[in-house]
């Protein structure tokens, strides 16, 4: 199928495969004793379909196993490198990030947030944003953490959905040298709500905001607090953080993960997949806003008192330079990044990675979307210097952490460009067809997953049947993530990007049928329709159609820049369409499904005859008439 690269680091730990083939349960057993319990559990697994209760009557909690656990070996080690986009730099050790947490958890406590309590967290990429989580889970409140380049309208759903009656944020972030009025958009999001008890507000940026009565800063109250704080003891089911996603239907769903599951699964990834040593530096660049921030740049490097670089800006700002010369000040060992960003790396051309000493990497890691072949063997050339294995990760905001990666730290297969290679131990994968049965090797599929793992998410918060629809109804008892997939002779499987109506761009998830409401509350918007088409470096870009109502008199140019603003204001820039058609109707098949397949040709400029299968059922005749038709009106409308 492919070249294949002989590349690992010489570990050689075949009994974890095998453990974990002959009983997933024990095997997780195992490896949840590599963390430390308050009390220890009753039962490993109560799979109650399709909910799953980890290590039931176990006492844990995720801040203590962050910090208290490395006081005594590991205080003046290291905790976070934090570099600045404007050129500011810290450095805390354990101990110090152990006292600002103890710190704010009693603040927390002051404020009267209590077990159980959510927490809204809306921060830029500073060490405020992991103090603010940890301080959460140390006192049992629940984490919702927002991505900064959210709007108000995004946040308010979220805060109304999650009920959080306390929210951290700042005054500002900076972003390619530009302030994010971060507190101004908290403000807007919260005038109608009136269960906001406090807000808050880290000074970052020092920008001129207005304090209202249920506003305070930040620092104020933490001067004030005590650094004396006992972890409180948690159930092991204990719901440590929601994090909002977007899905194929309505507005994005609140994803829920427990405490001890979700550690023990990330405790091991982490360990498996990064060989991750005390010597190491190690740079994840995804934002704490999404996932791969929560799992891989909070919870597992802090479980494993590892050392860490956090980024606050743009990979590309002020210029082309910037990542490389981070990698080489803080002599990073493990740099974990997306395929999007390594796309914008490898067009700025290799004399830039080149001018840089990246002599200390010995382990680079991808996650977020398919990596193309071409950019993985970039990545091992000319960042790895042909001596470093690649882990491309695959997982999900619902899985909690990895599962398919390549693991150096306990085996070396060899890598193929484009493949995440196995399942990790103890996941029982298939990739199947439209009726659960499962297809030959070779074959694309859909993937799907037969048995539990640790860090699943426990349900969608405050919706247990949408969870259950949404990824236990496809096939009967299999968890199923909406992605394509294909498994290869040697076993190794393909990710083949999604299987629903989710596009990913820039490896961030965007609903279409949020999109498209959101098009639609437009006044002068019928209908809409969105989809993804393939982009150089951003993997996807969405494509908008839209057609306008009948009486409408204004000029499409002002129309498409009134649309672009709602979609910034009600969800936010990361979903902006690159191109708008505006077109007298959209391709339907009789039974009133839109022609999405269609769509996605015509705004790639593909021809109708290179579409074999486009829509089940719709005859081809009907789908040329159609292709013609909008190709007709797209051409209209742009006169
Ligand atoms: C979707 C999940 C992984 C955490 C960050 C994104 C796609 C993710 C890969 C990969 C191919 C990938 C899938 C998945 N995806 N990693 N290595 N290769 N596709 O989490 O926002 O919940 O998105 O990202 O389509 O379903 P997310």
């Amino acid at each position: 199928m492919s070249d294949t690269f002989d590349i690992g680091l010489g570990n050689n730990f075949p009994e974890i495969r095998e453990k974990a083939d002959s009983d997933f349960i024990s095997f997780w057993e195992q490896q949840a004793k590599n963390l430390h319990w308050f009390s220890p559990w009753e039962r490993v697994l109560n799979w109650n379909p399709p909910f799953a209760r980890w290590f039931e009557g176990g006492t844990i909690n995720a801040s203590y196993n962050a910090l208290d656990v490395h006081q005594e070996q590991k205080s003046q080690k290291t905790a976070i490198f934090w570099e600045g986009e404007n050129g500011d730099s810290k450095v805390l050790t354990y101990a110090e990030l152990f006292e600002s947490v103890k710190k704010l958890a009693n603040v927390l406590v002051s404020l009267g947030v209590k077990k159980g309590d959510r927490v809204t967290i809306y921060l830029p990429m500073i060490p405020e944003l992991p103090i603010s989580m940890l301080a959460c889970a140390r006192i049992g409140a629940t984490h919702t953490v927002i991505f900064s380049g959210f709007s108000a309208t995004s946040i308010k759903d979220r805060v109304v959905d999650s009920h959080s009656k306390v929210i951290i944020t700042a005054d500002g972030g900076y972003r390619r040298g530009k302030v994010v009025p971060l507190k101004e958009i908290i403000d807007e999001s919260i005038s109608e709500l009136d269960f906001i008890e406090h807000v808050l507000v880290v000074k970052r940026t020092n920008s001129e905001i207005q304090m209202n009565s249920v506003d305070s800063y930040y620092d104020e109250l933490m001067e004030k607090s005590s650094a004396q704080h006992l972890a409180v003891s948690l159930e092991s089911t204990h719901p440590l953080f929601i994090l909002y996603t977007s899905g194929t239907t309505g507005k994005p769903k609140g994803v829920l993960h427990g405490t001890g599951g979700y550690l023990t699964h990330l405790y091991s990834t982490y360990k498996w997949a990064f060989d991750i040593k005390d010597s190491d530096v190690y740079f994840c660049t995804a934002d704490i806003g999404w996932v791969t921030g929560h799992s891989y740049v909070v919870y597992a490097p802090l479980l494993h008192g590892a050392t860490q670089v956090m980024y606050e800006g743009a990979p590309d700002f002020p210029d082309a330079s910037r990542i490389w010369n981070i990698l080489q000040k803080y002599h990073v060992s493990i740099f974990y990044t997306t395929p999007t960003a390594l796309r914008m790396f490898m067009k700025f051309g290799d004399d830039i990675p080149n001018s840089f000493d990246l002599s200390k990497i010995r382990l680079l890691g991808s996650v977020g979307e398919p990596i193309n072949p071409e950019v993985w063997r970039w990545y091992y050339r000319t960042i790895g210097k042909e001596k470093c294995p690649i882990i491309d990760t695959w997982w999900q905001t619902e899985t909690g952490g990895m599962l398919i990666s390549a693991l150096p730290g306990i085996e070396t297969i060899p890598l193929k460009p484009g493949s995440g290679t196995k399942p990790i131990p103890g996941i029982q994968m298939s990739v199947v067809d439209e009726n659960g049965n499962d297809v030959k090797r070779g074959t694309k599929g859909y993937l799907i997953i037969r048995n539990q793992w640790p860090g699943m998410l426990q349900t969608l918060w405050g919706d247990d049947e949408k969870y259950k629809t949404v990824y236990w109804s496809k096939y009967e008892n299999c968890y199923y993530p909406g992605d394509y997939a294909l498994e290869d002779e040697d076993g190794y499987f393909w990710l083949l990007g999604r299987a629903d109506d989710v596009l990913k761009v820039a490896g961030h998830r965007i609903g279409t049928a949020e999109l498209e409401s959101c098009i639609v509350s437009h006044t002068d918007v019928a209908e809409s329709a969105v989809c993804g088409i393939a982009d150089d470096v951003k993997g996807e870009v969405i494509i908008s159609f839209v057609v306008l109502k009948q009486n409408t008199t204004k000029d499409t140019k002002s129309l498409e820049s009134e649309i672009i603003q709602k979609i910034r204001e009600d969800i936010g820039a990361i979903a902006t369409p690159k191109e708008i058609h505006f077109v007298s109707k959209l391709p339907k098949t009789r039974s009133g499904k839109i022609m999405r397949r269609l769509l996605k040709a015509i705004a790639s400029n593909e021809k109708i005859g290179d579409i074999s299968t486009l829509e089940d059922g719709t005859a081809i005749s009907e789908i040329q008439t159609a292709f013609d038709e909008l190709q007709k009106s797209i051409k209209e409308n742009s006169n």
